[in-house]
């Protein structure tokens, strides 16, 4: 019998070479780490939607690396196989690249293995210095919750042409400075799929079509668990299931087997 094995960056690589799609979620704590982790859940991601979903707030501005780091090790402590990335939060990261390096080594130590940032441009040369210092990093480009007043409210990004066009440049510049796997949140199905079948590091997606390397939610939404109206790119898996790890599971085999999302109905 194949003993299950950890989750690494380079089977995560491999996973994406291959076009074996990866299933990601958020989680906040050990319960839903071990829950989530059993049920064949190959990414945690503590994500500073922490601040909507577990403080109520209304934005993920006000989280601190102390929130981060409090619950990235809660997380690690319920985790055997899922490879662990930890948001670095608003103001941790952009004053210096010096300061973006202490905030990554704070969640490193709680037990992330990677850490994840937002935005393009700039941040290159943040990358540069915390993944040749030894840090895996995430990039979350598209749309960046941390900065959605600038971006005028929840839209999706890299619509028109000059967009698409930036979203190639940064991708680019991100991956020559050492970003080990790039996100893409509300981002055009197509332009997703154009980028992901390019790129040598893996690409998952939130509201990016089916075409990227892997999926994310945020747990609370695919729960249905999260008040109120929740984004086109969410689907509810407990509906029809009698357990919250027999919706994961459902959450892991479509993601695996390319029937969610479903661009028609959940892309842009
Ligand atoms: O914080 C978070 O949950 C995220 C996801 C939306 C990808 O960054």
């Amino acid at each position: 019998m194949d003993e299950r094995k950890a989750t690494t960056l380079p089977r995560l690589a491999q996973m994406h070479a291959r076009g074996e799609k990866i299933a990601m979620l958020t989680c906040y704590d050990a319960a839903f780490a071990s829950l989530l982790d059993e049920a064949g859940v190959d990414m945690l991601l503590i994500g500073d939607s922490l601040g909507n979903v577990l403080q109520g707030r209304g934005s993920t501005a006000p989280v601190s690396l102390d929130d981060m780091v409090y619950h990235t090790t809660c997380v690690r402590r319920g985790v055997k196989w899922a490879f662990v990335v930890a948001d670095l939060p608003f103001d941790s990261y952009h004053a210096s690249r010096e300061e973006a390096w202490k905030s990554s080594a704070a969640l490193v130590k709680a037990g992330a293995h990677m850490v994840k940032l937002e935005g393009g441009g700039w941040t290159a040369e943040t990358v540069r210095f915390i993944s040749e210092r030894g840090i895996p990093v995430c990039c979350h480009l598209g749309f960046t919750p941390q900065t959605v007043t600038s971006l005028g409210g929840f839209r999706v990004q890299g619509r028109d042409e000059a967009g698409a066009a930036r979203m190639k440049r940064e991708s680019q510049e991100l991956i020559d400075a050492g970003a080990a796997m790039l996100l893409y949140e509300m981002v055009p199905a197509a332009l997703a799929a154009e980028i992901t079948a390019a790129s040598p590091v893996p690409v998952i997606g939130i509201g990016a079509g089916v075409g990227t390397s892997g999926q994310v939610l945020v747990l609370h939404d695919m729960l249905n668990i999260t008040p109120g109206k929740k984004p086109r790119f969410v689907k509810d898996f407990m509906t029809g299931k009698d357990s919250v790890k027999a919706a994961i599971q459902g959450y892991v085999t479509e993601v695996k087997a390319r029937t969610f999302p479903v661009d028609a109905v959940h892309g842009f």
